[in-house]
């Protein structure tokens, strides 16, 4: 029999915290690193106001509901439920996701929650951030925090948004200072052990899932030579199945090895480490990814002294590179999006399948989507149909794929509202939902569904059907 969606399929909408909710000073709330960052590029707006969804959440669940959402991925801000400076929960952040999850649940939308969303407290970074194992530690018990008071409603967690994106990209995301490539990966191999730890107390915790949320995209070679496939099988392994690779198998991938001992930049490892990161109730349940885009790479050029953090724009889909193992270019067959992303639905199936070959864990999708720029007309609408065509190309896809033996659960594509991207402003929206708000303009920050809204709402209606 053909495999098709299921009727329990979890179509929603995804966000993070600092990105949508803004009120980021407000009742306690203290500061991440995404307040304290000081490269917000120019004209771009930083995220103290972000969507104001601190503000306007019930409106927001309202609009979720009526596209007719079944789940909604959000991110919980560590900086506004847990006090430094007081040593102890914040009961007024507590509340705020009470009160979300609580309306989520009533209009039957199941959360979706990240952990933690690219902002460790501020308090934290200062004290060595992820380079201090008792950054671990903070995770740990934050998630307790989280399971006490949430554990019994939530059966979907998230542990850490992109990791590998944080890894390979931190400019673009978390302006941090510029760690050596040691330092960096030692945040990461802590960050490993983070993940590890939580995903067992929440199993003996809750009989909640939980899977790892990396942004995933098959690598293409730029050409039939064997160099250049050897770019791609390294680039996909140190871009991709390194950070899944351990959170499914408890195993260190080579490829990425390799990379760190030539550059001389091997992380340390604990013995008592890897007996963590085999810890049989450290496996994930599925595969949470995000997708984008696809990447092509081909072998650097010996002449060149090519290192991508120098090498020009960097950021989660384009720019990366790494003398003498790969280059990223651009592919000649893919459309671009208006700032710069390559557009590959067919990647996405790729994608997918991969992950299943590999991995053989349900796939949960939790995002995906195009940035573009936005407008009101002067009958206050906005038409995006280049979103609408985005998203038909990639839920086509992602049909062939579930037909193929995909055990995808879910579908929950950036984003459900506007929100702040991670380093274009608001300008670069995502939204089925239009936030009035510019740059530096908070206006009325009202919210008018977007021409792509009706056209969701419809797709979730007819579980896929209706594209
Ligand atoms: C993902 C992140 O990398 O891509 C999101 O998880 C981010 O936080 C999204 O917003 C889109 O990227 P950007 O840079 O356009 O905001």
């Amino acid at each position: 029999m053909k495999k098709t969606i299921n009727s329990n399929f979890l179509w929603g909408g995804s966000t993070s915290a600092y990105q949508i909710e803004g009120g980021w000073n407000e009742d306690g709330k203290e500061m991440s690193v995404q307040d304290t960052k000081t490269n917000i590029p120019k004209n771009t707006t930083d995220f103290k106001f972000a969507s104001d969804h601190y503000h306007h959440w019930r409106e927001g669940v309202a609009m979720m509901a009526e596209m007719g959402f079944k789940s909604y991925r959000f991110s919980i801000s560590w900086t506004r439920v847990w006090s430094y400076k007081n040593n102890k929960a914040n009961e007024k952040g507590i509340k705020f996701y009470r009160d979300l999850i609580n309306e989520l649940l009533k209009h039957r939308i199941e959360p979706i929650v990240t952990m933690y969303h690219f902002d460790l407290p501020d308090f934290l970074e200062k004290k060595g951030g992820w380079n201090s194992r008792e950054t671990i530690e903070e995770f740990v018990n934050y998630a307790k925090l989280l399971i006490d008071n949430f554990g019994k409603k939530v059966k979907y967690w998230l542990t850490i948004n992109e990791q590998n994106m944080m890894t390979l990209a931190s400019g673009a995301i978390s302006g941090l200072r510029d760690y050596t490539l040691k330092e960096i990966y030692q945040q990461n191999h802590n960050m490993f052990l983070a993940q590890a730890k939580v995903i067992k107390l929440i199993h003996e915790l809750t009989s909640a899932k939980v899977g790892p949320a990396p942004n995933i995209s098959s690598i293409y070679p730029n050409s039939s030579a064997p160099e250049d496939n050897l770019a791609a099988l390294t680039f996909s392994n140190i871009r991709n199945w390194f950070y899944l690779d351990i959170a499914v198998f408890g195993k260190y991938n080579v490829f990425a090895l390799d990379m760190l001992n030539k550059n001389d930049s091997m992380f340390d490892v604990k013995p008592e480490d890897m007996k963590i990161l085999n810890n049989p109730l450290s496996k994930p349940d599925f595969i949470a990814f995000n997708y984008y885009a696809s990447g092509t790479v081909k072998a650097t050029d010996p002449n060149k002294n090519y290192i991508s953090k120098y090498g020009g724009k960097l950021d989660q889909q384009t720019g990366f590179g790494l003398k003498g193992f790969y280059e990223q270019v651009q592919n000649p067959n893919l459309k671009k999006t208006q700032f710069g992303w390559e557009i590959d639905a067919v990647g996405f199936k790729n994608t997918m399948l991969e992950l299943t070959s590999r991995y053989n864990l349900p796939l949960l999708l939790t995002e995906n989507g195009i940035g573009g720029y936005d407008e009101l007309d002067e009958k206050n609408q906005i038409n995006d149909q280049y979103r609408i065509d985005y998203y038909k190309n990639h839920l086509k896809e992602m049909l062939k794929a579930i037909e193929m033996g995909v055990d995808l659960i879910g579908y929950n594509p950036w984003s459900a509202i506007d929100l702040v991207s991670t380093h274009e402003g608001i300008k670069k929206r995502y939204g089925f939902v239009f936030v009035n708000r510019t740059e530096d303009d908070l206006k009325d920050l009202k919210r008018y569904p977007k021409k792509s809204f009706a056209w969701y709402k419809k797709v979730i209606a007819t579980n896929g059907k209706d594209l």
